[in-house]
């Protein structure tokens, strides 16, 4: 079974998401378990505090070592060999080949990072690698936790039906996903384009493709950019002439 431990101060948010819809029948289902752990169970003076003031001054609290290195150790000690994440807007960004390379593991330790942050001593101490879910900040790091989980145990197998596979390996070659349409035929005087109803299998594959190729452009340069650099193959036609030889 794929495990996911949480360290967070606030518990209750889990499962959160996590309990409902394909996670949660999964999780129903035997295929992983979460287990959220309150941080400030150990914590050892009676107020049960979890972080101080920065050394050096400034504003905000830092995360104490000495108390999330116990918690770290309680809840994976030495055999446990799952990876220790700990979610932070200076970690190194989140991708799809990382999510798959950890969903292919035993499962994930994952801190939630809080205030200012975390004393930098427990981070090389306990080996956590520092993860963002994107450019902006958060409140703190249960959100991003639940970001990364469910990308993590949709990927596990049999969580998901074969329609799945075929998205992941869509996204995983570089693109982005073509445009969908489904019933009714006009919607507010716009037709579904006129190839996805012609029944020509080989048209509607190579418009998707251009599609895919065509958004891909507009909206992400920097995938767009590994996609050529990768020698990402196209449709031909799909690519306009200026951007074909740099
Ligand atoms: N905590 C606060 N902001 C975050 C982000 N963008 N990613 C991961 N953890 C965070």
């Amino acid at each position: 079974m794929w495990r996911a431990s949480v360290i967070t101060i606030f518990p209750e948010t889990f499962p959160g998401p996590l309990g409902a819809s394909l996670a949660g029948k999964a999780r129903q289902n035997g295929i992983w378990d979460l287990q959220a752990v309150d941080l400030r169970d150990h914590a050892t003076d009676r107020h049960r505090s979890v972080d101080d003031t920065p050394a050096g001054g400034g504003p905000g609290m830092v995360l104490r070592a000495d108390v999330l290195a116990r918690a770290i150790d309680a809840v994976a000690p030495d055999a446990d060999d799952r990876p220790r994440l700990l979610t932070s807007p200076r970690g190194r960004p989140l991708t799809q080949a990382r999510v798959a390379a950890l969903a292919a593991g035993p499962g994930v330790v994952v801190v939630c990072g809080r205030f200012e942050g975390v004393d930098e001593r427990v981070i090389a101490a306990r080996n956590l690698e520092e993860v963002s879910i994107g450019d902006y900040v958060l409140s703190g790091g249960e959100l991003a936790a639940m970001v990364l989980i469910d990308a993590c145990v949709r990927l596990l197998p049999g969580v998901m039906g074969k329609e799945a596979s075929g998205a992941e390996e869509s996204f995983s070659d570089g693109l982005l996903e073509y445009p969908h349409y489904t019933r009714p035929q006009v919607f507010e005087g716009q037709d579904i384009p006129a190839v996805l109803v012609s029944g020509d299998h080989g048209r509607v594959a190579a418009w998707r493709r251009a599609e895919a190729e065509r958004l891909t452009r507009e909206r992400r340069p920097d995938l767009w950019a590994a996609f050529l650099a990768a020698g990402g193959a196209h449709v031909s036609g799909a690519m306009p002439k200026k951007t074909t030889d740099g």
